[in-house]
């Protein structure tokens, strides 16, 4: 009977496909240094990846460059370091560290994933893409990442960067978002059953580094023998893109009312929706032609000027005005939060933006 291999092979001589091998070998020698990423050689010493820190940066990384992430990273796993301390950390807490990331809902996923984890898997990640992607927050991009680099299942990962690689290895025209399906196709056939966690951290590398949106370094590519984009020329031109639907503007006001303790008058967005959860200063709805609405108390508002601001779905104008009110004054809303105290809330970066703009060069936050 032949040999029984009972874990995944780490020889990548098995890998049969000569550009996911190439991609590999160009991985042992140039993958990026990344805090949560257990390096090739390490890796092939027997050295595994934790799940927690796998998981943890993928959620982070949607939407968000590796040098942004980084700092976060490291400031949330110094706090939380595994996903039992996740889950018992106040929700609030995991907000406010998660402020400045954006797209606030992946902030409250993370912290419900970490409780079902803690919950119904006794604090274990579950160990397949099939089960990992009925976690809260874990789609199907970040299931097949988690899967194959924690636990090196032969899952499909596909990211932008995997896109535009596949887009250009086999010179697809077709634009996105309608190509997404034959790009996913595409980046299966490619997925090796030896090395997958390496194989699929080598190609987003190769896209963040080699094969860049503009202006890839073609001359350095690992793929550049079977690059059908680079052989006919189009690569750099590729994937092609849908036009987008124009961005809507909104407009809104929003009001700074500081008193003479310093105290900041904020109130807290609903847990549903668009920065769910998150301090805001209060203001009016946004709006293409806002509604009028009445400030949150009646005193002498002045006008310091507007900050902008864009959403996945619209471009944001807001308008700050601010006033200076004594100790008693009475709010119909809100809640003053003392000067000190500003930077434990959750605070968005439009509200850190409105703040400066409302501030001045006297901001004291
Ligand atoms: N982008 C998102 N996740 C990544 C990873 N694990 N390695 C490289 N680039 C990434």
């Amino acid at each position: 009977m032949s040999h029984c291999q009972v874990f995944p092979s780490h020889d990548d001589a098995t890998v049969t496909n000569p550009a996911a091998r190439a991609l590999l070998r160009w991985y042992d020698l140039h993958a990026r240094a990344l805090p949560w990423r257990v390096a090739p050689a390490a890796r092939q010493a027997g050295e595994r990846p934790d799940p927690y820190r796998v998981w943890l940066s993928e959620i982070m990384l949607q939407q968000t460059t590796v040098a942004t992430v980084r700092g976060y990273f490291e400031k949330f796993t110094t706090r939380w370091p595994d996903v039992g301390a996740l889950a018992a950390a106040p929700r609030d807490d995991v907000l406010a560290a998660w402020a400045g990331l954006g797209y606030y809902a992946r902030a409250r996923n993370l912290h419900a994933c970490a409780q079902v984890v803690m919950a119904e898997h006794g604090g274990v990640f579950p160990q397949t893409e099939a089960a990992l992607r009925t976690l809260p927050g874990v789609g199907l991009y970040t299931a097949a990442a988690i899967a194959s680099i924690a636990f090196d299942e032969a899952a499909t990962v596909v990211d932008g960067n995997v896109e535009r690689v596949m887009a250009r290895l086999h010179a697809v025209e077709d634009p996105l978002p309608g190509a997404k399906k034959r790009l996913y196709d595409l980046a299966a056939t490619l997925t090796p059953h030896a090395r997958p966690g390496d194989y699929a951290q080598a190609v987003m590398d190769l896209g963040a580094t080699i094969c860049t949106p503009r202006k890839p370094a073609c001359d350095a590519c690992p793929l550049l023998g079977s690059c059908d984009g680079h052989a006919t020329g189009i690569a750099a031109t590729l994937p092609r893109k849908a036009p987008k639907k124009k961005k809507q503007t909104r407009h809104g006001i929003c009001y700074l009312a500081r008193r003479a303790d310093g105290a900041v008058l904020m109130t807290r967005r609903p847990d549903k929706g668009l920065l769910g959860g998150m301090a805001e200063l209060p203001g009016t709805d946004w709006a293409e032609t806002p509604p009028p609405s009445a400030p949150p108390l009646e005193t002498d508002w002045r006008a310091m000027g507007d900050v902008r601001h864009t959403f996945t779905h619209f471009h944001l104008v807001l308008s700050v005005m601010r006033a200076d009110v004594p100790l008693d004054a009475k709010a119909k809303r809100g809640n003053w939060i003392a000067a000190g105290r500003i930077e434990d809330e959750a605070l968005p970066t439009l509200m850190q933006k409105a703040l400066a703009c409302g501030f001045g060069p006297e901001r004291l936050i």
